[in-house]
């Protein structure tokens, strides 16, 4: 860093005014978030052209910075905050959620390691047994903190891929996906798209898949799975995009348990009916599944990017996310990265841990009964 820049840093951290024009900014969204279209106009959409212009060769004055995001950005968001939207599975947030955002971004952590960041460990800790002891799931649970139910379904299924052809006597990490013996793949027909991206990126083709058919709500007729064996891998559904529709779970896991089979549930937004005494019929039998995910960011509304993938057999997650390097110190204290595929990550067990602590169990119940 230059003097230069280091100075104008310096006083612009000292002198607050960008951060103060920065709250007044949001105080002013937050004001008028219910008096505007939920999707901005179309002449909202033309002023975005304003941002298209050549990567600038001078460095910019931070103040009218954040005054073009305002003017022009603050208008072209979706007005998802304002209890009015209710497009695709989206949630909104909490205050408790935002202000707790603003200060862990001032924190700016790396929720990577133990070293790097101890609060975000410790974080993770409690949000990983408040999850496990909500969605009433194994004991031994264990949690990754991740971008979305997409990057969640990643690491279960990366989990699920070589525990699998461990148990064929397969080694993933020395032999590589290529060659290796055929994996059985069982899903749902409305399995979600995210599960048909992930298994394309851990190396697996459509003609590798059994699907089963399903009822009227999206659900897999379970009499209808084919024969399990222990090289399949099961994937259910715990929340149908379209119908809401949950997977009959205590038949699919029983099945494939009595195979050594392992069964991963995409929870995306349906997990949460876990947290309501009248909707947890739902689930019923989840607990007997091998790993999870779900998104913190759709049901439970806390702040993007926020999803959850759960394992119960830890060795199984970590061997496949597994990441060694002679300045990564791992220590007895919970180093996050070892559960998630990425190494840097933002601390966004702040936020969860606030949401969950805002809401308790009462919350997310009402939460629940009010969908
Ligand atoms: C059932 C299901 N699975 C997966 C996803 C993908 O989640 P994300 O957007 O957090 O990656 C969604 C998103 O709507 C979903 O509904």
């Amino acid at each position: 860093m230059t003097d230069n820049l280091g100075s104008i840093i310096r006083s612009q951290v000292k002198n607050k005014a960008l951060f103060e024009q920065a709250k007044s900014y949001a105080y002013d969204y937050m004001d008028t978030i219910h008096d505007r279209p939920v999707f901005p106009s179309p002449g909202v959409l033309e002023k975005l052209s304003v941002f298209d212009e050549p990567l600038p060769g001078n460095m910019g004055d931070s103040e009218k910075i954040l005054t073009l995001l305002h003017e022009y950005g603050s208008p072209a968001t979706v007005a998802q905050t304002g209890n009015r939207y209710f497009g695709f599975v989206n949630g909104g947030v909490t205050p408790a959620a935002i202000a707790a955002k603003w200060l862990s971004d001032v924190w700016d952590q790396n929720a990577g390691l133990f070293v790097i960041s101890p609060i975000a460990a410790c974080l993770e800790a409690i949000c990983e047994k408040w999850l496990v002891d909500l969605f009433e799931l194994p004991e031994k649970t264990k949690a990754g903190f991740v971008s979305g139910t997409s990057a969640a379904t990643l690491c279960g299924l990366a989990a699920a891929r070589n525990f699998l052809l461990k148990q064929a006597g397969w080694d993933v990490h020395k032999k590589g996906v290529f060659n290796a013996p055929k994996i059985k793949i069982v899903l749902g027909e409305e399995a979600h798209s995210t599960v048909f991206k992930t298994l394309s990126l851990l190396g697996f083709g459509l003609d590798d898949l059994i699907r089963v058919r399903t009822d009227r709500q999206g659900r897999m007729i379970a009499s209808e799975l084919p024969v399990l064996d222990e090289t399949t891998m099961v994937i259910a559904q715990a929340g149908n995009v379209h119908t809401g529709g949950f997977d009959p779970f205590h038949e699919i896991c029983d099945k494939a348990h009595k195979a050594r089979a392992w069964v991963h549930i995409d929870g995306a937004f349906g997990l949460w009916a876990k947290g309501s005494e009248n909707k947890k019929h739902l689930t019923a039998g989840i607990e007997k599944a091998d790993s999870w995910s779900v998104d913190a960011h759709k049901t439970l509304n806390a702040p993007y990017d926020c999803g959850v993938v759960l394992c119960r057999d830890e060795a199984a997650l970590v061997s496949a996310l597994q990441n060694t390097g002679a300045y990564i110190q791992y220590g007895k204290n919970r180093d996050g990265m070892l559960y998630t595929a990425e190494m840097s990550r933002r601390a966004r067990s702040v936020e969860l841990w606030a949401t969950l602590k805002f809401f308790g169990r009462k919350g997310i119940e009402n939460l629940i009964i009010s969908l």
